[in-house]
């Protein structure tokens, strides 16, 4: 794999005007994706997943505001490289040189990309003749072998379906070809299998995983579920209440977290074994409007210390590729380690992968 970054975003924080003031949504996020990777960002509803992804796509609503940071995307133009920072371009700019063409997005709900009135074939065909002015009739033959890709086996009937006549996975696929229609160097999925059923959602998971390797391109996959990306991610981040709160290599996070946020979400993923009530994570996600410092996680935190609820816990950092932001990891702590149950579950995890199960 070729490590040159493709996309590096430092610090960025974007606000929310609500009736109650200015609520925090993404606070000093870092983050990069290195070319022909896949990373994950992974939390619960309202930590800031898609804030930050719309942050970058130009797509913010009226009342969000890019307060800080950069996101420096390089690519490749007319065989030159280019680098440009993504936060600084118009949503004109953005629209026209980059959305769709250079950095696709996948949202959770199909339906709400494609256009009702119109085929698939069309709404395949569209981008490729719009921005790269193919020909109508290459444009339509690369889309038929799109729709092979994306694992729609009789692709020329279906060019000439209207959406609704397909079921939501096939949508989602059909909005994964349209993503991949004119070539982007990064597709970022915003819970794209969210609202299809599991075996669907394991699908459309190889699906993305199997389109990498072939195409090249490099992928943001966020998700609220840590389980799903377990089989495709090579990095992970994961995010609570407007931060980082954990990010390392798909090993690391899943076999060496040190967040206890990251237990909590290992302790609730299912397994193949799990029978019985799931772990929970005790209480919900706070409300960041008033937000005055400290560990927002603190009061769901069994481990929490005193520190905790006065300055929020610097970025740590565990090896070259693997951070947490929490005070256990300063020298002064106490010796803490993850709980002992799911230390034994995390073997489990181990050697399932070990023997391919
Ligand atoms: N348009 C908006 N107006 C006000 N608050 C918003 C808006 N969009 C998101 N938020 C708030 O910003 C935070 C992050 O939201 P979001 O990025 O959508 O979370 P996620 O995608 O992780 O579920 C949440 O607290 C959410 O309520
Ligand atoms: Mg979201």
């Amino acid at each position: 794999m070729n490590s040159s970054k493709i996309l590096e975003i430092k610090n960025l924080s974007v606000t929310f005007r609500t009736s109650v003031g200015e609520v925090p949504a993404v606070r000093g996020l870092d983050l990069d994706l290195k070319k022909g990777e896949i990373i994950a960002i992974v939390g619960e509803s309202g930590s800031g997943k898609s804030a930050t992804a719309r942050a970058i796509m130009g797509l913010l609503e009226n009342n969000g505001k890019i307060k800080s940071g950069m996101a420096n995307f390089t690519y490749s133009r007319n065989g030159e490289t280019v680098c440009c920072d993504l936060l600084s371009l118009s949503r004109k700019e953005i629209r026209k040189h980059i959305n769709g063409r250079r950095i696709a997005m996948v949202f959770q709900d199909p339906m709400t990309s494609l256009d009702p009135t119109m085929t698939i074939g069309k709404q395949l065909t569209e981008g490729m003749v719009i921005h790269y002015k193919t020909p109508k009739k290459e444009a339509w033959r690369k889309a038929s072998e799109l729709l092979e890709m994306v694992g729609i086996h009789d692709a020329e009937k279906r060019m000439k379906n209207y959406p609704h006549q397909l079921s939501g996975g096939m949508r989602q696929r059909v909005v994964i070809a349209i993503a991949l229609s004119c070539n982007p160097d990064i597709l970022i999925c915003d819970e794209p299998t969210t609202a299809l059923d599991v075996t669907i959602q394991a699908k459309i998971l190889d699906l993305i995983a199997g389109l990498q390797r072939k195409t090249g391109v490099s992928v943001i996959y966020i998700t609220h579920d840590l389980g799903v990306v377990a089989r495709v991610a090579d990095y992970v981040a994961v995010m609570y209440a407007g931060r980082i709160v954990e990010k390392g290599t798909a090993n690391e996070i899943f076999y060496h977290a040190r967040h206890p946020y990251t237990w909590g979400l290992l302790s609730a993923m299912p397994s193949l074994d799990s029978s019985g009530d799931l772990y929970v994570i005790p209480g919900s996600p706070p409300d960041l409007s008033g937000y005055k410092g400290g560990d927002p996680f603190a009061d769901r935190n069994a481990y929490a210390l005193n520190i905790d609820r006065r300055i929020d816990p610097p970025m740590f950092r565990i090896t070259e590729t693997h951070y947490a932001a929490t005070w256990l990891l300063d020298p002064r702590a106490p010796k803490v380690s993850m709980p002992a149950e799911l230390e034994v579950r995390i073997k489990h995890m181990r050697k399932e992968e070990e023997y391919g199960i």
